[in-house]
């Protein structure tokens, strides 16, 4: 099959199209041929040696993936060959199959193409399991966003307003913030222009938000936990800036506030149902209207470099996903 591979780390211009092995599905897995891949922030760090996960090579990235179905392995049950379906991979999605655990990948509901598709689980599911399982976010309470117009960024915000709170968003550009009002934010902070801390204070009263959710880290990190209210909590969702923050922890103390760390794809190991019964939530959302997945730009696996350049760059929106066939 043909695939997008990774011989050695090092940026997008590294990968290369070349020719790759499939294999049958084991006991638990499904064998999908991949009509669509997302792009995740992840994958620019894998590809470089910068991610948890240290694929040996040759490997494709490519975390999430829609298709269809050709084969499934032993004690799978809700699949079957030519149904269309979503599912999460640990890496090799971006290429024409992929054999993945079952466990993570549903039916397509109909009226989702694949693009649609192959953007939803990592994004979603990630501020889903955050706002909700980890920072128990309540109506009424207010969320700060930061990176609020990137790929998990956007979902947080639409997701935070689905359950009630009152969102401010903050990125870097006008067009991006004009985007998350689109998708429902309350507010917007320009986070190159404004100071995020004084604006929060001025939206909040004085109070300050009670949940941050930061998939940037660095200087807006820093400023967005001199705004939080007491009680409140700090979601620790990536470091898309390069800079790992620093915690001060009298500060933590000062508010009573508590940093939590989310690794969503770490339940895939630890506690797989968490991952399954938060996907079957935001598909009932998404069927009832709820949800509206952006996908900002897509690009054949062709050009797979130029999708990973897309978001390293900060030029993408919402989702890049990559096309097969
Ligand atoms: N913990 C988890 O389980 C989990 C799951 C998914 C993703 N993540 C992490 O969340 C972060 C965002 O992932 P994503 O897939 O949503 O990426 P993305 O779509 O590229 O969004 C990242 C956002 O970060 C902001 N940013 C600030 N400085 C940046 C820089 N130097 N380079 C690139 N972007 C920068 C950009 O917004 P502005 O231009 O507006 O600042 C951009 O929209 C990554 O660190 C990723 O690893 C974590």
């Amino acid at each position: 099959m043909k695939a997008l591979l990774c011989t050695r780390w090092g940026d997008p211009s590294a990968l290369a199209l070349g020719e790759a092995a499939s294999r049958p599905p084991g006991k638990g897995e499904v064998r999908l041929a991949v009509r669509a891949c997302g792009v995740n922030f992840a994958d620019t760090l894998m590809i470089q040696g910068q991610y948890q996960v240290k694929p040996p090579f040759p490997f494709s990235p490519g975390l999430e993936v829609a298709g269809e179905v050709l084969e499934v392995g032993e004690d799978v049950h809700h699949l079957r060959p030519g149904d269309r379906a979503m599912a999460v991979c640990s890496y090799g999605g971006m290429a024409e199959e992929v054999v993945t655990s079952a466990a993570l990948a549903l039916p397509l509901p109909p009226g989702m193409d694949f693009i649609t598709g192959a953007a939803f689980p990592v994004a979603y599911g990630t501020s889903h399991v955050a706002l909700t399982r980890r920072a128990h976010l309540e109506p009424g309470e207010t969320l700060l966003v930061l990176g609020a117009a990137g790929g998990v960024g956007l979902t947080a915000v639409e997701i935070g307003k689905r359950l009630g709170a009152t969102v401010i968003a903050a990125a870097s550009a006008p067009e991006k913030l004009a985007l998350c009002q689109r998708y429902g934010a309350d507010y917007v902070i320009n986070y190159t222009t404004e100071n995020l801390r004084d604006r929060v204070k001025t939206i909040t009263g004085g109070r300050g938000v009670n949940v941050v959710f930061d998939p940037v880290g660095g200087d807006v990190f820093d400023e967005a936990f001199r705004a939080i209210a007491w009680e409140g909590r700090v979601l620790v969702i990536g470091f898309a800036s390069g800079r790992i923050p620093q915690i001060p922890a009298n500060l933590a103390l000062l508010k009573n506030c508590a940093v939590i760390g989310v690794f969503w794809g770490a339940y895939s190991m630890n506690d797989p149902a968490v991952l399954g019964d938060s996907l079957r939530t935001l598909l009932d959302w998404y069927a009832a209207g709820d949800l509206r997945p952006h996908v900002s730009q897509t690009f054949p696996l062709e050009r797979a470099a130029d999708a990973f350049y897309a978001l390293m760059n900060r030029q993408s929106t919402g989702k890049v996903v990559i096309t097969m066939g």
